[in-house]
């Protein structure tokens, strides 16, 4: 497999906060891989490093096997869409999305037909005449992404691009763009810290915390097997449980397991239902293990507030100082 873009113990510093501490990163030719991270993690910054913005303290960045951590942004051979979209404000939509291509002294005539291609295929060719100034946040974002999608580089670079959509176009949007880019074949590093994204846009997720990569893979797997409490907590609806060790004779680690991996009955570790939720396929039944402490069991049937149960995992991840050792079935 090609690898298309490689990091190489990236360090990168403001002052002397250490926002990116030795990170490492693959991708593949072909991979949509998606940065997923909390707000202030530094995604953004991540990327702009990517893309030559920002110069990295320490670090080599690698696109297509070359070395191109001294170059310029635009000697990269990358194409980037920004959060905040960065889209020229004194042209209209048409001149945006050619502008790339006018730079590389791309004919007329096969400007015209792509730009008319890919503002059909973001649906703003509507727009194409008007001034981005007068653009809903929606399309100025649709005029972003149609900007960098017009180009063919090595890789391509999104940086929340589906932010400020609404729901029902997002969810659209979401689809077109992963067509798109397997219909490119072109790899994708798209950076957003919403969890439903990461789950349905992604080949791998790569999560990115304290400045470094936790986890990267599928999204079940990471959703599955955590490999730290941290990320368990962090990622899916719900944060994985936690219990200690102790209740169910692993002295001296904790146990995480997810919401559907119990069942309320039998042995298991004594509780009280505080809260239930009613889904479409059973009851999310709030848990209290002891005063504070409280976990979330998916169960058949409907408990009452206030019902004595007891709480048995039928799969544990075991977790030793906050890392995963182990996976084990009752
Ligand atoms: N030019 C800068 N100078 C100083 N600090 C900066 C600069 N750019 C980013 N930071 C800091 O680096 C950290 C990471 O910021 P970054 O924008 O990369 O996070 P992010 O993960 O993209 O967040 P969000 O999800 O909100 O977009 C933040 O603490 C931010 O304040
Ligand atoms: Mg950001």
């Amino acid at each position: 497999m090609t690898v298309k873009l490689n990091l190489k113990d990236i360090t990168k510093k403001f002052g002397s906060k250490v926002v990116l501490n030795r990170l490492n990163l693959e991708v593949n030719e072909g991979e949509f891989m998606v940065i997923l991270g909390p707000s202030g993690m530094g995604k953004t910054t991540m990327l702009r490093t990517i893309v030559g913005i920002e110069q990295p303290n320490s670090g080599r960045i690698i696109v297509d096997g070359v070395d191109v951590t001294d170059r310029p942004p635009n000697k990269r051979n990358l194409s980037m869409v920004f959060q905040n979209y960065a889209l020229y404000p004194n042209m209209n939509v048409y001149k945006n999305i050619a502008f790339p291509l006018k730079m590389a002294h791309v004919s007329r005539q096969t400007i015209d037909s792509k730009v008319k291609e890919v503002a059909k295929l973001l649906n703003i060719d509507q727009a194409i005449n008007q001034n981005v100034t007068t653009l809903s946040g929606g399309q100025k974002q649709r005029v972003a992404l149609a900007r960098a999608l017009v180009r063919d580089p090595a890789l391509f670079l999104l940086d929340e691009p589906l932010s400020n959509l609404d729901a029902r176009v997002r969810y659209t949007a979401r689809q077109e763009l992963k067509k798109i880019q397997k219909d490119l074949g072109k790899s994708f590093v798209y950076v957003t810290h919403d969890q439903s994204e990461a789950q349905n846009l992604a080949d791998r997720v790569a999560v990115l915390h304290n400045g470094t990569i936790e986890q990267i893979g599928p999204y079940e797997e990471l959703y599955n097997y955590p490999v730290s409490e941290w990320l368990g907590d962090f990622l899916g609806e719900f944060p994985m449980n936690f219990v200690d060790g102790d209740n169910l004779g692993y002295p001296g680690t904790h146990i995480g397991f997810r919401h559907n991996w119990a069942r309320l009955s039998g042995d298991g570790i004594p509780a009280t239902v505080v809260l239930v939720e009613i889904t479409d396929d059973g009851y999310n039944t709030h848990c209290a293990i002891d005063n504070e402490k409280q976990i979330i069991v998916k169960a058949e049937k409907k408990l009452s507030l206030g019902d004595k149960v007891k709480i048995m995992p039928q799969k544990m991840n075991i977790y030793e100082e906050g890392k995963l050792t182990k996976t084990v079935s009752a």
